[in-house]
């Protein structure tokens, strides 16, 4: 049994258990991130209890549930920066959770990655933060440089910053120069710790078109930590709910927004 809570385990489609990482075409090599049994615990404290996700390359996956949930620890744990206890976390097919430093920073190259609270550098500016991964990992020369942080801050309405030191620069400001660092590497994969939470609905609704943009164009993978249902409804391919350290629920938006479900019905409520 993976799941300690089967009472509210389900998928929205399909009964039975019927899960992505069970479905061999989506555990191909063409799936960008296979996540298998992950759990993690603080201390007594149970964050992830079993979890198993397959995202494929284009594809959006949106995570939802409530604070607490783990669904940032989920995220920390797909870049290497925490290890699980026990499962596997396979990227582009390899398996991070085992792997040495110099494995992971390479893995960690081809991953664009936004923090909840866009965690820039405070002594670099804007310019200097969005050009800090092109300066340490290509050989580009200062001008192919400026140009491209130049069009990685326009694509998120940030081009008159460019100078201004982040504490200079609002909250929301700093998620969207947080969004074009994550971006700069043209990564194949993109995680984002709720990438509009923050901001006003027209900017959120530009981020979002950023998103579907790097899928539809460059076949990014994402996975899409976020408490706005607008956004979920607007970028998901798939959105999976997080409750007590279980996957609960998956399927589209439409698919969760009908839920029977009393959570799943609640918790779509109560954010709508
Ligand atoms: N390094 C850590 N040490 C101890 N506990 C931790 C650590 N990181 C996370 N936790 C705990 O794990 C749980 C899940 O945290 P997490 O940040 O993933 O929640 P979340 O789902 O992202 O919530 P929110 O929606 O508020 O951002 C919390 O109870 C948190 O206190
Ligand atoms: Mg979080």
């Amino acid at each position: 049994m993976m799941h300690a809570n089967p009472d509210v385990t389900m998928r929205a489609t399909e009964t039975g258990d019927n899960h992505a990482m069970k479905d061999p075409e989506r555990d191909s090599a063409g799936a960008a991130m296979v996540l298998q049994g992950l759990h993690k615990s603080y201390g007594a404290q149970t964050v992830l209890n079993g979890i198993d996700l397959t995202v494929s390359k284009g594809e959006t996956l949106v995570v939802l549930g409530r604070s607490g949930t783990g669904k940032s620890v989920l995220l920390k744990l797909i870049i290497g920066l925490q290890k699980p206890d026990s499962g596997s976390i396979r990227v582009h097919g390899e398996e991070i959770t085992s792997a040495n430093m110099e494995a992971v920073n390479k893995i960690r190259k081809t991953m664009g990655f936004l923090f909840q609270h866009a965690a820039l550098y405070d002594s670099l500016s804007v310019e200097e933060n969005v050009a800090f991964p092109l300066r340490r990992h290509t050989t580009m020369s200062a001008a192919q440089r400026g140009d491209r942080v130049q069009e990685l801050l326009a694509g998120v309405g940030m081009e008159r910053e460019l100078k201004k030191m982040p504490s200079d620069i609002s909250g929301g400001m700093q998620k969207r120069v947080g969004l074009a660092r994550a971006m700069a590497l043209e990564p194949g994969i993109l995680l984002l710790d709720e990438p509009t939470a923050g901001l006003d609905p027209i900017t959120s609704r530009e981020i979002d078109e950023l998103i579907l943009k790097l899928q539809e164009e460059r076949d990014v993978a994402s996975i899409v930590v976020t408490h706005d249902l607008l956004s979920a409804k607007l970028i998901a391919d798939r959105i999976v709910l997080l409750h007590q350290g279980n996957a609960v629920m998956e399927g589209t938006f439409d698919e969760l927004a009908r839920s029977d479900d009393k959570f799943v019905a609640e918790f779509f409520k109560r954010d709508s």
